[in-house]
């Protein structure tokens, strides 16, 4: 699907396209499906070398003819032996066509090493800008939920500290959700992820990252309960995409911050 495109309509870059033939040109790219300007000035790639042409959004890797993805990412995972090791084997690996319509990786922010790590779902259009998660509207909410109870992605020391990382790293096209597929063939990482970070606490946020991380579907019933990700506890929580939807959910959402704090805390789950 065409998802992003290159301005038609300014002026320099067609000098002799009248107003109204940019705006029908425009408009017929929309109706394919371009949500997203990219560049100034168009850009033919049909008459660009092979390999330059695509390397604006899919940098280097081509992927070869494979029998199984799934297994290459569990073997590519599981031979990182640290963060940085992960995040350039999620970088090198070429099998997941996401990464062709993401502009960045988004790989984590916060503090390695903190006690709670949370798992999102997917980069959106900020994220993908910026190459960090959580950063538009959901992740400033998602900010001030953890502030409440004493927690910063940003704090100098690791108990008052999380850790934040994506299901996804490659924002999917129109914030579509993933794939079985897709999260099938990311999960070997994702966890990897969460073996590494070694948290004390994981946090999946919302379905994707439940149905990833716990296998189960409904958040609604899932969340505030407490779980297992890769041996350690896990307390789903509701998306802050989904809060800002529904502000009503906000109740239950402090219910299940003030859970996690309890935990932190040394109390029984
Ligand atoms: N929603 C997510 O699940 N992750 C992000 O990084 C941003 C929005």
């Amino acid at each position: 699907m065409v998802t992003r495109f290159t301005s038609i309509v300014r002026r320099f870059s067609l000098p002799r396209m009248d107003t109204h033939a940019a705006l029908a040109a425009l408009q017929w790219q929309i109706e394919l499906g371009a949500t997203e300007v990219i560049a100034d000035k168009p850009l033919n790639r049909f008459n660009a070398p092979k390999a330059a042409a695509h390397a604006a959004v899919a940098p280097a890797t081509t992927a070869p003819a494979l029998a199984d993805p799934v297994a290459e990412a569990r073997h590519a995972a599981d031979s990182a032996p640290d963060l940085e090791s992960l995040r350039a084997a999620m970088a090198a690996f070429p099998h997941c066509e996401l990464r062709k319509g993401a502009r960045t990786l988004v790989f984590a922010d916060g503090m390695p090493g903190a006690r709670v790590m949370i798992v999102g779902e997917a980069p959106g259009r900020d994220e993908d800008r910026q190459g960090l998660p959580f950063v538009g509207r959901a992740g400033q909410l998602l900010d001030q939920m953890f502030t409440a109870i004493g927690l910063k992605r940003h704090a100098e020391e690791a108990p008052t500290a999380f850790y934040i990382t994506n299901v996804l790293p490659w924002r999917p096209p129109e914030n579509r959700d993933p794939t079985p597929e897709e999260i099938a063939m990311l999960l070997p990482f994702v966890q990897r992820h969460v073996a590494l970070a070694a948290p004390d606490i994981v946090v999946p946020m919302g379905n994707i990252s439940c149905q990833a991380l716990l296998g189960q579907k409904g958040i609604t019933r899932l969340r505030g309960t407490w779980r297992e990700v890769l041996g350690r506890p896990a307390l789903p929580m509701f998306h802050p995409a989904y809060l800002l939807r529904n502000p009503a959910a906000k109740r239950t959402a402090w219910h299940d911050l003030l859970e996690l704090r309890s935990k932190l805390d040394g109390g029984t789950a």
